[in-house]
């Protein structure tokens, strides 16, 4: 089916108490195995680039991936611009077909972090598109942008009102203790903000930094109100890790598509697992249905 939006997706996922896993790809392979893991679960997925992915591949590459894979599957696809603050990229996914795509203006004082993102509110507004941005800088290198412990701050309530009030986003990213990466300590999440801050947008969170939070901390993030939680690092360990090994396992093997098939396998049983446990499994079906 072609590519939906992420607005009624999220608003779904919500509602009914679970959260879309939104994978941020690498290359075709793994936008592929985020199909068909998603396939094999009856689950809807976000795919997602950062605008670096997206400016070694050019945003009409990986769009015509996507598109196509999506195209020939019976379950919902988003295809959405990860963190990005360079509009000139943003109006290119816009113009070629991407259904969502985050500003992430969360290093400017609010006034002017609200004003840029309304602007690409405005832009997305006019392909139909719905939009994520952020306030709060979350803590931890994401698209080679560091944000370190003492410089992130957690996300004001009220100023997360406004900002969504105004706004009218798929989805809020707020900093409320996670990170980008893998963590240092015991992650130090603040569940008590995430629900006032969900009781207050009423805006679906978007969790990012999904890696090395554990079961009990994710179930406990999506019941306060996140809708959707980003996996990056997890997937670039698996996608490394899994060629590596098979070169271990195999050391006289010059087949590349073995290789390759290794590491397919590998992150499809990654991403079957977070959309699993995400709470993902047998909702296509519902969703499509509430969408007819
Ligand atoms: P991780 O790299 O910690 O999985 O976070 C991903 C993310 O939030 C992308 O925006």
């Amino acid at each position: 089916m072609p590519l939906v939006s992420m607005k009624p997706v999220l608003r779904e996922a919500m509602e009914q108490g679970y959260a879309v896993a939104a994978f941020n790809l690498l290359d075709f392979g793994t936008t592929k195995a985020m199909i068909r893991a998603a396939e094999e679960l009856n689950a809807p997925v976000i795919i997602q680039a950062s605008t670096k992915t997206i400016k070694y591949f050019s945003h009409k590459e990986v769009y015509s991936w996507v598109a196509t894979l999506a195209e020939d599957s019976p379950v919902p696809v988003v295809l959405h611009l990860d963190h990005c603050k360079d509009l000139e990229v943003i109006r290119k996914c816009l113009d070629t077909g991407w259904t969502s795509v985050m500003v992430d203006a969360s290093e400017l004082p609010f006034e002017e972090n609200l004003a840029l993102s309304r602007q690409v509110v405005e832009m997305a507004a006019k392909k139909g598109v719905h939009v994520e941005a952020e306030i709060g800088q979350i803590m931890g290198v994401e698209d080679d942008m560091v944000v370190a412990e003492d410089e992130s701050h957690l996300t004001d309530p009220a100023e997360a009102e406004r900002f969504c009030k105004e706004l009218d986003l798929a989805a809020f990213a707020a900093a409320i203790g996670s990170a980008h990466g893998y963590y240092k300590g015991v992650p130090k999440i603040a569940f008590d903000l995430i629900k006032e801050i969900n009781g207050r947008t009423k805006t679906p969170m978007a969790l990012h930094g999904g890696t090395g939070l554990d079961e009990a901390t994710i179930a406990q993030c999506i019941a306060n109100g996140c809708a959707k939680i980003n996996i990056s690092t997890n997937l670039k360990h698996v996608f490394i890790e899994s060629f590596l090994d098979y070169n271990k396992a195999k050391p006289n093997d010059f087949e590349p598509l073995r290789y390759i098939d290794a590491q397919y396998q590998a992150c499809k049983a990654l991403f079957k697992s977070k959309i699993a446990e995400f709470g993902g499994t047998n909702r296509a079906a519902e969703l499509l249905a509430k969408a007819a």
